[in-house]
């Protein structure tokens, strides 16, 4: 229950209090859930920038479409992913795996020739598309962390993607933005989102049981 209690009391946080900052423990918290997510085989590929300078903070309210969220959180996280696959990204946690179990290092060498045969011949397009998918199950730790952390956070897809990865030289990386997620506390008396009631459809339209 305590999860799900966690989960009604978060919401999309639309104001912040400028002046409350989130503890690095409590951000190491936050980071460190969506590093222990499932991933598609394993091979995390996406990874999660942490900026609390304001100066790149104020630069992000113009890629994001105005909102001034991104200026007043107390940190925002970028989840970026894979811009693609390479024989070198899909061996490299195999080999981390086969080294910390005390494997021999031809372990899964059937099983990574598969992942190649399949993410190799597509194109960087359909790997990111994967790759993506992947950053959401981090981001949705990570914001459920927060919650039990009583830490707002605002999921947040509205900005300009090619923006971002240039502000932070992704694509030097290899990585492409996928998702912001500023933290920090809310503004009590601001938020015109804090009265509401949260909305979800009905469970009986929502699970369907066959
Ligand atoms: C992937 C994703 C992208 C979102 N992008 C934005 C955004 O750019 N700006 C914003 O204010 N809210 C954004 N939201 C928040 C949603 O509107 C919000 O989660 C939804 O209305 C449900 O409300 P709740 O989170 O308060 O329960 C986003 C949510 C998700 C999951």
């Amino acid at each position: 229950m305590a999860l799900l209690n966690d989960l009604e009391w978060r919401y999309a946080t639309k104001k912040y209090d400028p002046t409350k900052k989130v503890s690095q423990e409590d951000v190491d918290k936050i980071v460190e859930a969506a590093r222990l997510a499932p991933t598609s085989s394993g091979m995390q590929q996406f990874r999660v920038f942490v900026i609390s300078n304001q100066k790149i903070k104020d630069q992000l309210v113009p890629i994001s479409n105005g909102q001034q969220i991104v200026a007043e959180a107390s940190h925002v996280l970028v989840f970026a992913a894979w811009n693609k696959y390479t024989e070198e990204r899909i061996d490299s946690i195999f080999n981390l795996t086969t080294k910390e179990r005390g494997l021999p290092a031809d372990r899964f060498i059937d099983y990574t020739n598969r992942l190649k045969a399949v993410y190799l011949k597509q194109s960087p397009e359909e790997n990111f598309v994967h790759t993506a998918r992947q950053a959401y199950i981090g981001f949705g730790l990570s914001i459920a962390q927060a919650a039990e952390l009583k830490i707002d956070a605002t999921p947040m897809e509205g900005f300009n993607n090619q923006q971002l990865d240039e502000l932070l030289d992704l694509n030097s990386k290899g990585l492409k933005s996928v998702l912001m997620l500023p933290i920090g506390y809310r503004d009590e008396t601001g938020d015109w989102l804090l009265p509401m009631k949260k909305v979800r459809n009905p469970k009986e339209d929502f699970a369907i049981e066959i």
